[in-house]
Formats: structure tokens, C-alpha cells, sequence
């Protein structure tokens, strides 16, 4: 977001505020222009023969952004059947889905197998399970490469004592498994982490899945995950994508040689994609002086983003009604009955009443992890493009908070 003429803009000249006006407040925006800039500078990024750049759509699962990123030549990656629902929903074809799931029933494998989508096993049971079955359709296996990664504890899932995927150390029953059922393995995949600075952990792990390669002679394709770091303020640290890719690419192809084979190499970024490209726009609600601070309640909170109280996430805030004022310090806050801070003591304009805040950093696991905690409608989702603004989520109604419920008078006997 640019200040022109004493205004912000998103990209094409649209006015946030305008766009507040026209689908009221709280509201989630997202700067298609952001997603494509990101998506060709991962792209370009890498210099292989075969690149798929999967959006992982947990990070923002709206059928309009899904579409916009498959127009652009992403594919996609789905945690759960809901979420693969919805890619065939935006147009993609089964074959073109890597499905994978974490410890779910083997309902949901079936479901998925029906469908026909492509299949990441997480655990050995999985594999004798669908050893069994002789299904036919190659597999993907998740490894965990005990490499600890990523901005936070939470988000780091491919160390030693993380739930995620198989322990490379058990590649001896994995292989006994795949040769004793006849199951073909087309794919080895890692995830180690969100919010990566540090290229030489990724590179570790990737060290990991490209020696047990070797031993699975069908493979056609190599998934690294992802977990690209973007900054969330100014001055703060991202992933040199550019960097990584050159080293990357020039590992990767090597590996290829020894290999024998090209292999398609796959990535599936969530954040690198998505996160600056969304804005959550919000009115303070109040200006409230305490004795050693001063509030702005505003008129959302953790149930619309959750990330700074689920991880104590940094997410930078702006006043767009005040572009230029003195700066003050604040402490924004919603309107949960938690204490639910989005910025502790931040300086930001000078705010009063009825001004709108943009909480930057808004694309990736905002909307997509937000709830109707307090029985909050969850807001409307704008995309913006060419100078254009389309409404992507109407804004919840009583209606949706009613429709799953059902109201059963059981009237309870007088406690004696
Ligand atoms: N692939 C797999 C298998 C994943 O589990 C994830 C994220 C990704 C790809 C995408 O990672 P990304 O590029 O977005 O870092 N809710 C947390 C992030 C958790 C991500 C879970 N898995 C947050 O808000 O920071």
C-alpha cells in the first residue's frame, strides 16, 4: 500500500477506504497484483527443467484467489477432502491435486481415492493399509527429516518429535512395506516449517530427502514443502528466494544426474504467495486512556486473526484515515472477551473514533483460521486487481450462525 495525494492506494489506484464504504467493516482484502508478483519471482527463482508451484490453500482457501493463482500456473495442495472439494470446485483436475493429510481416518484416503486425486502418505499403517487394498494409483510419501525449522515451535513439524510424516530413520520398514505389497512410491515429500529465514535448514533437510531417494527407483517427482519466510515489518528478516533458488536448482540438478533422471521438482508455498497480498481492514471502535496505556478497541479481534495471540505474530498496523498525522502509541485491541492484543504499543497516526486500521500481512492463515468465537459473523474477503474490486465471501449473517443448530426445548426437572 502506497500514500498518494495524502491517501493510501492499494495497486491500480483503488482507495481501501473506498472499498470499506462499499462492503462495510471488518473487511479482508487481497492485492491480487502481490499474489502474481510473488508467484513469478518463486518462479523465476528457479532454474530446473520441470518446476510445480502447489499453493498449499489452507493459507487463504477462497474459491476466487484458488482460481486467480491456477490461472497464473500454480497447481495445488490439499490437507484435507473438504479442501480438495473445493480445487476441483476452482477447476482442477484430480491428477493435478497432491492430497496430503495428517493422521486422518481412512474414510477420508477412500474419499480421496475415489476422487482420484494424488495421494501423501503420512504414516507406515497408511501404507500396509493401501498395500492391501492394491490400489493402484502411485503414492507420495511424506518423510520427516528431523531438521528443526521454522519461526516458531508450532510451526515447526519436521523435527524429531513432530507428528508429521514418516521418520527417515524407519526407511528400512517403508521399503519392506512398498516391495512386500507392490505399491509404486512416485514421489518423496518434506515440510519442515513456516516462516524459514534459515536457508541452511531447508537445505539440510532437502540433503535428507535427496539421499533416500536413491532408493526408490520410480520416482517422477521430488516435493520440498515450503515455509518461505515474507517479512511482516519493515526491516524484518524474508528468505532471499532468489538466492535459494540458485543454490537450490544448481543441488537439485545435480541430484537429477545422479539419479539418472529429471525429476519435476515441486514446491507447495502458502505464505510466500498470499500473506502481503492481504489487508484486514478495521474501525476503532474507541479510544480508551488507562493509566499506563491507551487502548484502541477496534471492531474485530482474535476471532477474525488469530496469528498474534496463537504465535505472538508481528503484524504491522496502519491507520489509512490519518495517513500523515503525528505519530502516538497505542495498543490495539479487539473486542473478544479475551485478551485479545493485535499490537502491543505500537506508534501509529494519530486515531480517533471511527478510523479505519489495515493489519498488514493479512492473506495467509488470517481468514482461513478465523471462528465465530462470541457468536462474531467471520467478515467479508475483496480481491482487487487491474484497478477492479470483486467481492470473493459475502459477510456472515445471523442466518449462517443459526443454520447449523438446532433448537430443542428439553425442559430440565427442579433440582431438588
Ligand atoms: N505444505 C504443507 C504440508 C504444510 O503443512 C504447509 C503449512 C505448507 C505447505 C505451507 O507452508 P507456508 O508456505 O505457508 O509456510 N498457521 C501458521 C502456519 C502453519 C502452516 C501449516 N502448514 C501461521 O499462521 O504461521
Amino acid at each position: 500500500m502506497k500514500i498518494i495525494n495524502n491517501h493510501y492506494q492499494l495497486s491500480g489506484g483503488v482507495d481501501p477506504l473506498a472499498l470499506c464504504e462499499k462492503y462495510g467493516t471488518p473487511l479482508y482484502v487481497y492485492d491480487a497484483h502481490i499474489m502474481e508478483r510473488q508467484y513469478k519471482r518463486l518462479r523465476d527463482a528457479f532454474q530446473v527443467p520441470d518446476l510445480s508451484l502447489n499453493f498449499a490453500c489452507k493459507a487463504l482457501t477462497n474459491i476466487s484467489v484458488i482460481k486467480f493463482l491456477k490461472q497464473l500456473g500454480a497447481g495445488i495442495d490439499c490437507v484435507s477432502i473438504q479442501e480438495v472439494q473445493i480445487a476441483i470446485a476452482a477447476g482442477y483436475q484430480p491428477k493435478e491435486i497432491l492430497f496430503t493429510p495428517s493422521g486422518v481416518s481412512i474414510k477420508e484416503i477412500e474419499a480421496a481415492i475415489e476422487i482420484g486425486v494424488h495421494i501423501n502418505a503420512d504414516n507406515i499403517p497408511l501404507l500396509e493399509e493401501l498395500g492391501k487394498r492394491n490400489i493402484d494409483a502411485p503414492l507420495c510419501i511424506r518423510i520427516n527429516p528431523h531438521v528443526m525449522a521454522g519461526g516458531n515451535e508450532k510451526i515447526s513439524v519436521g523435527h524429531i518429535e513432530s507428528k508429521f510424516g514418516i521418520s527417515h530413520t524407519q526407511i528400512p520398514q517403508i521399503l519392506e512395506v512398498v516391495k512386500r505389497t507392490g505399491l509404486t512410491i512416485e514421489g518423496l515429500h518434506i515440510h519442515t516449517g513456516s516462516d524459514i529465514y534459515n536457508i541452511e535448514a531447508f537445505l539440510e533437510a532437502t540433503e535428507v530427502l535427496m539421499n533416500l531417494a536413491m532408493e526408490f527407483p520410480d520416482l517422477t517427482y521430488l516435493n520440498f514443502g515450503s515455509g518461505f519466510k515474507v517479512p511482516y515489518q519493515a526491516g524484518d528478516k524474508e528468505t532471499d528466494i532468489e538466492a535459494f533458488g540458485a543454490k537450490f536448482s544448481e543441488r537439485f540438478n545435480r541430484f537429477c544426474e545422479a539419479y539418472g533422471r529429471t525429476l519435476s521438482l515441486h514446491f507447495e508455498p502458502g505464505k510466500f504467495l498470499v500473506s502481503e497480498a492481504g489487508y484486514f481492514l478495521v474501525p476503532v471502535n474507541v479510544v480508551k486512556t488507562a493509566p499506563t496505556k491507551v487502548f484502541l478497541g477496534v471492531d474485530s479481534g482474535q476471532n477474525h486473526i488469530i496469528r498474534p495471540m496463537f504465535y505472538d505474530a508481528y503484524h504491522k498496523i496502519t491507520n489509512l484515515s490519518n495517513p500523515n498525522g503525528t505519530k502516538e502509541q497505542y495498543s490495539v485491541v479487539g473486542y473478544i472477551c479475551e485478551t485479545d492484543t493485535l499490537g502491543t504499543d505500537r506508534m501509529l497516526s494519530s486515531a480517533k473514533a471511527g478510523d479505519i486500521l489495515a493489519i498488514h500481512n493479512a492473506g495467509a492463515y488470517c481468514y482461513s483460521m478465523s471462528n465465530n468465537y462470541n457468536s462474531r459473523f467471520r467478515p467479508a474477503e475483496v480481491m482487487v486487481y487491474e484497478g477492479k474490486d470483486y467481492l470473493v465471501r459475502q459477510r456472515e449473517t445471523m442466518e449462517d450462525l443459526l443454520r447449523t443448530q438446532t433448537q430443542v426445548d428439553v425442559f430440565a426437572k427442579a433440582i431438588a
